[in-house]
């Protein structure tokens, strides 16, 4: 790579988020516009996820996280929850062999007690092939909720306490976290949920603090690449501030251009 092409490379890279999390909402209105039962959105909906998936391989993406059911998802009619269940099911590890071909570390949170055995095995299975891939993180988020995640880290932090493992005194933001899913990986820089709705609808509430929030219209079953790559362009427009000034960080990246000139300078 000439030196050019080496720092647009840099620089894109740069503009591209390490992490992205998705709430794949629309696929029941989806199936509605065509007069389908709701759980045909659902089976069109692994497709796009399949599209987003790739497209984040292919991209060198450091993780993605998806919304695949709630800990409200089962309030849903009974038919529709059936459905959902035996479509992840017939899922999930048809898609995890491909993918671990491609080198995806996939991982669920979420309270995955509740479903049937066979569906905790499929999770466990999944996670156990993929634990050595060293290529895009997949976090299925199946049965989880933000609050739940809040309150299983505040339990959890608890039972230290009680078992003398640590001291209120030692609790911070940074030691809170590695109580909560995902503690491995950085926060979510952007978010992204189509079909219209524009909440994270108790998705990670925790982590998503300093995300860029990306609303689209689209249903998710017509979620495509292209939309997706529109989805990064605006991301790679933002400027994220974590609470300092525009100026500050103008600054920052002058004293960052200095540091790497002198450091050049001194070769
Ligand atoms: C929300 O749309 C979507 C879901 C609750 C399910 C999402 C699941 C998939 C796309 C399948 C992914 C598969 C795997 C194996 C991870 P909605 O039903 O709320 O749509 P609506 O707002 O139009 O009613």
């Amino acid at each position: 790579m000439n030196e050019i092409n080496e720092s647009a490379a840099t620089d894109l890279q740069q503009h591209m988020p390490r992490h992205i999390a998705v709430v794949m909402d629309g696929n029941g209105r989806w199936a509605n516009k065509r007069h389908l039962p709701r759980a045909a959105g659902h089976k069109a909906g692994v497709g796009s996820t399949r599209k987003i998936v790739e497209s984040c391989v292919k991209k060198n993406i450091e993780a993605l996280t998806i919304f695949a059911f709630s800990s409200e998802n089962w309030n849903r009619p009974e038919a529709e929850v059936k459905a959902l269940m035996s479509l992840f099911i017939s899922t999930i590890m048809a898609e995890v062999r491909k993918l671990n071909k491609k080198n995806v570390c996939v991982s669920f949170i979420g309270d995955r007690t509740r479903f049937s055995e066979k569906l905790q095995n499929s999770i466990n299975e999944s996670e156990q092939l993929t634990k050595d891939n060293t290529g895009l993180h997949l976090n299925i988020a199946a049965n989880y909720g933000g609050r739940w995640d809040v309150v299983n880290a505040c339990k959890m932090i608890a039972e230290e306490v009680r078992d003398n493992k640590t001291t209120i005194k030692d609790i911070d933001e940074d030691r809170f976290n590695s109580f909560m899913s995902l503690s491995g990986l950085p926060a979510p820089d952007l978010f992204i949920r189509t079909g219209g709705e524009q909440r994270i609808s108790n998705f990670l509430i925790w982590q998503l603090a300093y995300s860029e929030l990306y609303f689209v219209d689209t249903l998710w079953p017509d979620f495509s690449e292209k939309e997706f790559d529109e989805a990064l362009d605006w991301y790679a427009g933002r400027q994220r501030r974590f609470g300092k000034t525009g100026q500050q960080l103008l600054d920052d990246t002058a004293d960052d251009t200095a540091d790497g000139a002198a450091a050049e300078a001194s070769h």
